[in-house]
């Protein structure tokens, strides 16, 4: 095995090792619920302290991890021969997690995160790397219309500012005819409070980028059906209960607490009609 090497990330880019640190740490447990060989062994070749920047890793990363390969696996089972557009995919390796020989897999991302990412996952007639910005329309360009699009933001659009979500959505649903999206979404307060705190403090070292995009549940809904401008079904997905330790509890307990859903983070899935 070579040296690990500095990732050599800042700002939003960095975030893609704190997600690392959820999936990897809990694919390491025994008891793991996440099995993922590819970001073990990512996340020891790499020579950066994670436990000093995030902290004591929790497996919220990995549980979303999971509700979007479900999102995936049913989308390659329903559109064989379809495409998946993985926006901002840093350094996930759910194409190591899903086995899938029909679908084209698309991942877009800025220079910095695509240099990293080819360090240890090469793409190939099947896997296309698009180094570009998600809110650069160009990359619509590289995905065929006339097939069904499952267009996937694991961990990205709190980033973005609300009228860029607005005019993405908008323009994905005005470009592809066949498409379904899913992303994760962030409570207003939490965006509220990073945006006032100027980014999250998650240990004395590291402090979240600002996440400026997040909205309350119960507005959401209208949002997304005013942004994308067609005929949808959308589905607001909790996250799953966790699958150990004090977490579990409250993630037992949150749901059941009259109001307490509009206070979690959760995912969205819109299936354009
Ligand atoms: C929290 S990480 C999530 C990475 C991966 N999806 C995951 O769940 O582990 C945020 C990712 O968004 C990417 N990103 C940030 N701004 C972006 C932009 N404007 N366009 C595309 N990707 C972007 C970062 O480079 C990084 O890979």
């Amino acid at each position: 095995m070579s040296e690990p090497r500095e990732p050599g990330l800042t700002d939003v880019p960095e975030t893609m090792l704190w997600t690392l640190h959820s999936r990897a740490v809990e694919a390491m447990r025994p008891d793991s619920v996440f099995p993922d060989a590819k970001a073990v062994e990512i996340y020891q070749s790499l020579d950066y302290d994670f436990e000093r920047s995030f902290g004591r890793s929790n497996p919220m990363a990995a549980l979303r991890a999971r509700m979007f390969d479900r999102s995936v696996s049913t989308f390659i089972a329903e559109n064989p021969g379809g495409s998946i557009v993985n926006l901002g995919e840093g350094l996930e390796t759910q194409r190591y997690r899903i086995s899938d020989d029909s679908c084209a897999w698309y991942t877009v991302d800025l220079p910095a995160a695509i240099e990293i990412r080819e360090r240890f996952i090469a793409p190939d007639e099947r896997h296309t790397h698009i180094t570009l910005s998600a809110t650069d329309r160009a990359w619509m360009d590289r995905i065929p219309e006339d097939r069904p699009v499952l267009i996937a933001a694991q961990g990205l659009f709190m980033y973005f500012q609300e009228q860029e979500v607005r005019g993405l959505l908008n323009d994905i649903a005005a470009r592809f005819p066949q498409c379904q999206l899913v992303f994760d979404v962030i409570p207003y307060w939490v965006s509220r409070a990073s945006v006032l705190a100027k980014g999250l403090p998650l240990t004395r070292h590291y402090r979240t980028p600002v996440m400026p995009w997040g909205v309350h549940r119960f507005s959401l809904r209208t949002k997304l059906k005013g942004w994308v401008r067609r005929p949808c079904n959308i589905d607001l997905v909790d996250y799953p209960r966790f699958p150990r330790g004090a977490l579990r509890l409250v993630s037992w307990v949150v749901p059941m607490l009259p109001g307490a859903r509009h206070w979690v983070p959760l995912v969205a899935e819109i299936q354009l009609l």
